[in-house]
């Protein structure tokens, strides 16, 4: 009987643990998000909105301030100094290895093209340059 209670206790023990290790591994829920003043935007700007909400804001966030899946693109690490325009573009083709972040790896998002991605930048920038990251 005490055998039997004891295996059920080591077995629950290596399960809890396979699931710490598990849960631990791949993409991980993070809060980095941070608040976004929205600015006018140009017309250019405001059709890479509509596309940024449909493409990129289930992890970005709406206003490109992050969410509970992916990181805030209105921070200094994306200013166009660090990384320019050629980022976005890598990384809607062929995704983004995780470097500065906890959240995992960025899929490709083969719903947008090259112009796509060009009316995202801009309205990416002009976000950006709104909340003093320029
Ligand atoms: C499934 C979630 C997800 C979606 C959808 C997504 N991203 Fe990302 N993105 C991420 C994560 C996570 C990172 C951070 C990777 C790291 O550096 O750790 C990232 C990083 C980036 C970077 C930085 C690239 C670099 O070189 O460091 C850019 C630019 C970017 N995303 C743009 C976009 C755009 C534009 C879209 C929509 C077309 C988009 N993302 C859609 C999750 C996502």
């Amino acid at each position: 009987m005490t055998g039997k209670v004891i295996s059920i206790l080591i077995a629950v023990a290596v399960l809890g643990g396979l699931f710490l290790i598990l849960s631990k591994s791949g993409g991980k829920r993070q809060n980095t998000e941070v608040k976004v003043k929205m600015p006018v935007l140009s017309a250019l700007a405001q059709t890479g909105q509509s596309l940024f909400q449909a493409n990129c804001a289930r992890c970005h966030g709406l206003s490109a301030g992050g969410s509970s899946w992916g990181p805030p693109l209105i921070h200094k690490y994306y200013e166009p100094n660090h990384h320019a325009d050629g980022a976005f573009y890598r990384a809607a083709a062929n995704g983004v290895r995780a470097h500065h972040w906890r959240f995992g790896n960025m899929p490709p998002v083969p719903s947008v093209n090259q112009q796509d991605v060009t009316k995202i930048i801009a309205f990416v920038r002009e976000v950006q340059k709104a909340n003093g990251i320029f």
